[in-house]
């Protein structure tokens, strides 16, 4: 049965201005957003209306407190003009997850997919086809509430706001390991896609940048010895012919496209081991010539490259490969997102022809 959204389409679309092959990485957005309102202990009937600013009380409780979590998917337009989402349900029990450890009331997932289908439907023409296009999909929920209380707000908005882009990184990424700033810690939020794992992270990005690196490889936060996570991306290493990822944990985030990954990966027939990784040991594997790639991998990031990180002052190149296993799996990845091939694993999930 179809949910009930109550839908006010814009009345002039701004796409006529929009040049798709010139992005910054969301910073464009479509002509509608999904709102969902919770009070008085329920979700109010959802709608569509068009995207533009709103009200907020400068009491608010995230202004406070920071309690919002967020996901991250894209729709991709394949060559018959049908739009698919990647592995949507995925998101939707994330969303819940980050939720619950916010102290956020769940999102029914059904009126979630329900309402991504009807968002990405009207704001189909959005969604362009190849050059790595496709339409960046930002659920998120923060609490609404206008009270300062130092306790989870009783108010919340559950909103999705879409926008078409190409490229998250411009150009070469290199990355630092972390040795002093931790981005999570056990018992903390870092399985969340808790806002502020995001925010926490931008200053000590800021000290890399200016150190010439783009990112932070994140290491666990007792030790600093063993590599966790990137903050917009999971991590892969390859040495010698093993691909190696850490295995999820409270400090790392259960990323759907590195799940995605070692899925493709061992169907290829790639060695994979799912373990912890010391700094130590890659340092070792890079001095005796097995360390072989290092990529990270996200949804907003696809599969990125790493061509060098630094390490309490020195720096490790990590050369591009030809026939990498980062270009294979992003291949393989790609051409399922965008219907190019068949999907053995089922992950596709149409939302319109
Ligand atoms: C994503 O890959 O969707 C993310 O959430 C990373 C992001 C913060 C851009």
């Amino acid at each position: 049965m179809k949910k009930q959204i109550n839908i006010t389409p814009s009345t002039a679309s701004k796409i006529g201005t929009v040049d798709f092959d010139n992005l910054t990485f969301g910073s464009t957005f479509t002509d509608h957003m999904f709102v969902c309102d919770f009070r008085d202990g329920h979700w109010d009937i959802p709608k569509i209306v068009p995207f533009g600013t709103m009200e907020l009380s400068p009491a608010s409780s995230v202004l406070h407190y920071g309690q919002a979590v967020f996901e991250g998917m894209k729709a991709f337009k394949d060559d018959h003009g049908s739009i698919w989402l990647f592995r949507p349900n995925e998101n939707a029990s994330r969303l819940n997850k980050s939720a619950e450890r916010l102290a956020i009331p769940a999102f029914p997932e059904d009126i979630f997919l329900e309402g991504l289908k009807s968002l990405i439907t009207l704001d189909k023409e959005w969604v362009k086809s190849g050059d790595g296009k496709s339409l960046y999909v930002r659920p998120f929920v923060f609490a609404s509430e206008a009270c300062v209380q130092a306790s989870a707000s009783r108010e919340y908005r559950f909103m999705v706001i879409c926008a078409p882009v190409k490229s998250y990184y411009g150009g070469d990424v290199r990355v630092k390991i972390a040795d002093h700033y931790s981005r999570a810690a056990q018992g903390g939020t870092g399985y969340a896609k808790a806002a502020g794992n995001y925010g926490g992270q931008f200053y000590p990005t800021q000290l890399a940048k200016d150190e010439g690196y783009q990112q932070i490889i994140w290491t666990d936060a007792a030790s600093h010895e063993y590599i966790e996570e990137a903050g917009t991306m999971n991590l892969f290493f390859r040495i010698g012919d093993t691909l190696i990822t850490a295995p999820t944990s409270d400090s790392i985030l259960d990323g759907v496209t590195r799940k995605s990954i070692l899925a493709i990966a061992q169907q290829m027939g790639i060695h994979t081991e799912v373990r912890m990784l010391k700094v130590s040991e890659l340092i070792e594997a890079k001095k005796s010539g097995e360390l072989l790639e290092i990529f990270g991998c996200g949804t907003a990031v696809v599969v990125q490259p790493i061509i060098g990180f630094g390490y309490k002052g020195n720096n490790y190149d990590t050369p591009l490969l030809e026939n990498s296993y980062a270009q294979k799996l992003k291949d393989a990845l790609v051409n399922i997102q965008c219907n190019k091939s068949k999907d053995p694993f089922g992950w596709r999930f149409k939302v319109c022809d």
